[in-house]
């Protein structure tokens, strides 16, 4: 269970992200941060590209910060986003999320500008889901 201080801390960390997205053709811009096992919070942003495909989620950012950090287990994401239909991870960070968390206890919380959020489980994005453990 995320606390509500924690959550607080999480939302400052997205925030903060989300101020240093670069998304110059979507203008949609994100802030994620991630709960890593340890408890340090990690933020990342969008980072568009001129050659679109090649841009890159906040959670991908927030994943990558994790792992230079050596931290390989996550707890949670918050992810931050405009307007009123609450921002989700696309499937592509759910698989990516995926690889490091336990899908029933780890908590996905999408906000929005106005304060509005909703929580899932990953396993509720993403079920039945393949993983790490299918090599094994
Ligand atoms: N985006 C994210 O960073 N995270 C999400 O969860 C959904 C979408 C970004 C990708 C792209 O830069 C912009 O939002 C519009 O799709």
């Amino acid at each position: 269970m995320l606390t509500e201080a924690l959550k607080t801390e999480m939302l400052a960390v997205a925030r903060a992200a989300r101020a240093a997205a670069y998304a110059p053709y979507s203008k949609y811009f994100v802030g994620a941060a991630l709960l890593g096992e340890d408890g340090r919070i990690f933020g990342g942003c969008n980072v568009e590209n001129a050659a679109f495909p090649e841009g890159v989620c906040a959670e991908a950012g927030a994943l990558s910060a994790m792992v230079l950090a050596g931290v390989r287990k996550a707890q949670a994401v918050l992810v931050v986003g405009a307007g009123s239909h609450l921002i989700t991870p696309c499937g592509g960070c759910r698989q990516k999320l995926r690889e490091f968390a336990q899908p029933d206890s780890f908590q996905v919380l999408a906000v929005n500008e106005d304060g509005q959020e909703q929580q899932w489980t990953l396993a509720e994005l993403l079920p039945h889901s393949f993983g790490p453990e299918h090599f094994s």
